[in-house]
């Protein structure tokens, strides 16, 4: 006779098989996992606490009452990643393609209360067809309260997003509210409309890759933070996110213990400013030489490359990185840019990390297309994003810092705490030849050699502001530092700084140009 305990444990059984063995080995021949498979990929073994695993749908039209999965499409709890706790849920493919009911909304509703109650990260892995068509307004109501959730969510717990197969409709624009959203390569996509309904509204032949796969997000929509090999690698994605980052808004990040002297010399960053003032060099080396151990979390590595972005640790503590990258369009900031920093510094200031910056900009890009494009309103999201954080801020002026870019890149004046410049930094409105061109271009004309003139004007233009000392005398730069000593400074300074105290005026919320 069986007993309620052998009961309870076919239930179970029958509840971890999902949409059937059938369907999983479907998504295994296609490389993909489980949700139960994607959760014990990403948290610790044994760790696992799952919640309402018996919750079924209450649809009864088209035929729904026909198609009971004990789960319904989403497996919800949480459990700990490096001994740390998260909630977690995963959407299951196997059941209505990961569709979402209103039961699934209600599952995920509960982790996410918990999580913001307890102070505690969510993760969701994501795979499905977006809005179970059967149900109509249920389900959009279901994803209405996730969207509502994770807007009352956004800065208070970390909130992060692994696309692991199709993602259509709804499926997407939680993500879309979340933190960070890594997607792997050649099984995940993300789209409003798939490319049946793009062909009959537009008549665009595309395919599902093309439209949107995780190349795609990751270099030119911008949608995706981190493209990943595989769904294991996706998940580690996640984990090391996870290591620099604070349980909650109210708490620091985790200090690790660091083996690389504080102390340590970069010789390599003495030389490493080429001689012609116009030649590239890699930002990211001066990054590499200058963190614990070489090790840097780089985010959007692929989407606008003339902004680096990323997390790294300076003896042991976490710090957001933002640079201009002269070895891409001469590290210009330009729309892409501009929203790539802002965004990266606002999530920073949420979750009290330290933003240290590195300066080499040219100015704005110049063009209709930039223009046309929106750059004022754009550029000025990351003026507004230094401008308004409070967390540690720390510049450090490598080489050309140029008109407005120059106010923007956590200067002096936007609440900089530390800022630093290299001896060879070049502080002006526009580099010498612009300058001179805009001051003696007319008066040239009327010279002998026009061309000798201008460049005259150009080098006394040089030699009178394009240093550091013009802004080192006022104070705008705390210090003109030695490259190789950079680690060394940063790391002075941001121990100085790890009990700042500031605010911004009491109100209801800023107006950011959106
Ligand atoms: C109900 C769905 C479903 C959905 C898939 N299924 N999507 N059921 N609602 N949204 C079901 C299928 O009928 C099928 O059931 C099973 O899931 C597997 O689907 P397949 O198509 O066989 O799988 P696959 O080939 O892997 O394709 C997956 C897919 C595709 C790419 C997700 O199913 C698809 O394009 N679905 C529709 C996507 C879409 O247009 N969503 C937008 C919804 S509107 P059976 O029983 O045959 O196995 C929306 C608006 C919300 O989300 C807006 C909020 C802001």
């Amino acid at each position: 006779m069986n007993t309620p305990l052998d009961d309870l444990l076919k239930r179970r059984a029958e509840a971890r098989l999902g949409g059937g063995q059938e369907r999983i080995d479907k998504l295994h021949a296609q490389g993909r996992m489980t949700a139960r498979e994607r959760i014990d990929m990403l948290l610790d073994p044994g760790s696992f606490e799952e919640f309402d695993m018996f919750k079924t749908h209450r649809c009864h039209d088209f035929g729904m009452e026909k198609k009971i999965f004990p789960g319904d499409g989403v497996v919800t709890g949480y459990g700990t990643v490096d001994g740390r706790l998260v909630y977690v849920y995963a959407q299951d493919p196997t059941v209505l393609g990961g569709s979402l009911s209103e039961t699934i909304a209600e599952k995920i509703c509960k982790v996410m209360d918990l999580a913001i109650k307890n102070g505690a990260p969510v993760i969701g892995l994501n795979d499905s067809g977006g809005a179970r068509i059967q149900e109509g307004i249920e389900s959009l109501a279901g994803y209405s309260d996730i969207f509502l959730r994770n807007v009352m969510a956004s800065g208070v717990i970390p909130q992060l997003s692994a696309i692991f197969g199709p993602c259509a409709g709804g499926a997407v624009y939680s993500p879309a509210l979340t933190d960070f959203i890594a997607m792997v390569k050649n099984n995940s996509y993300m789209f409003l409309t798939g490319p049946k309904v793009v062909k009959a509204v537009t008549h665009e032949d595309v395919t599902v890759e093309e439209l949107g796969g995780a190349a795609m997000h990751s270099s030119r929509s911008g949608v995706s933070d981190f493209a990943a090999e595989s769904g294991l690698d996706c998940v580690n994605y996640i984990k090391k996110l996870l290591s620099y980052l604070p349980q909650n808004n109210a708490e620091t990040p985790p200090v690790l213990p660091s083996q690389d002297p504080a102390e340590r010399r970069a010789e390599e960053l003495n030389t490493i400013i080429p001689q012609s003032t116009s030649e590239a060099y890699d930002m990211r080396a001066v990054i590499l030489s200058s963190i614990d151990n070489r090790d840097f979390f780089e985010v959007k590595k692929d989407f606008a490359p003339n902004l680096i972005i990323g997390f790294a640790r300076y003896d042991g503590k976490t710090v957001g990185i933002v640079a201009n990258q002269p070895a891409h369009l001469s590290g210009v900031l330009d729309i892409d840019s501009s929203v790539k920093g802002a965004r990266f510094v606002r999530f920073c200031d949420c979750f009290n990390i330290p933003v240290i910056t590195f300066v080499d900009v040219p100015g704005f890009l110049p063009g209709t297309s930039q223009e046309y494009g929106g750059v004022i309103r754009n550029g000025a999201k990351i003026l507004y994003a230094y401008a308004e954080a409070t967390i540690p801020k720390v510049t450090v002026i490598t080489r050309k810092a140029y008109g407005g870019a120059y106010c923007v890149m956590s200067s002096k004046h936007l609440r900089g705490d530390i800022n630093y410049a290299w001896p060879c930094a070049e502080i002006a409105v526009m580099g010498a030849r612009g300058a001179a061109e805009v001051l003696y271009g007319r008066k040239s004309q009327k010279t002998d050699d026009p061309a000798a003139y201008l460049q005259e004007k150009e080098q006394q233009y040089q030699d009178m502001v394009a240093n550091p000392y013009v802004a080192a005398r006022r104070g705008y730069v705390d210090d003109i530092i030695e490259p190789a000593r950079t680690r060394f400074r940063i790391i002075k300074a941001l121990g100085m700084l790890q009990n700042k105290r500031d605010s911004n005026p009491m109100k209801k919320h800023g107006n950011i140009p959106l």
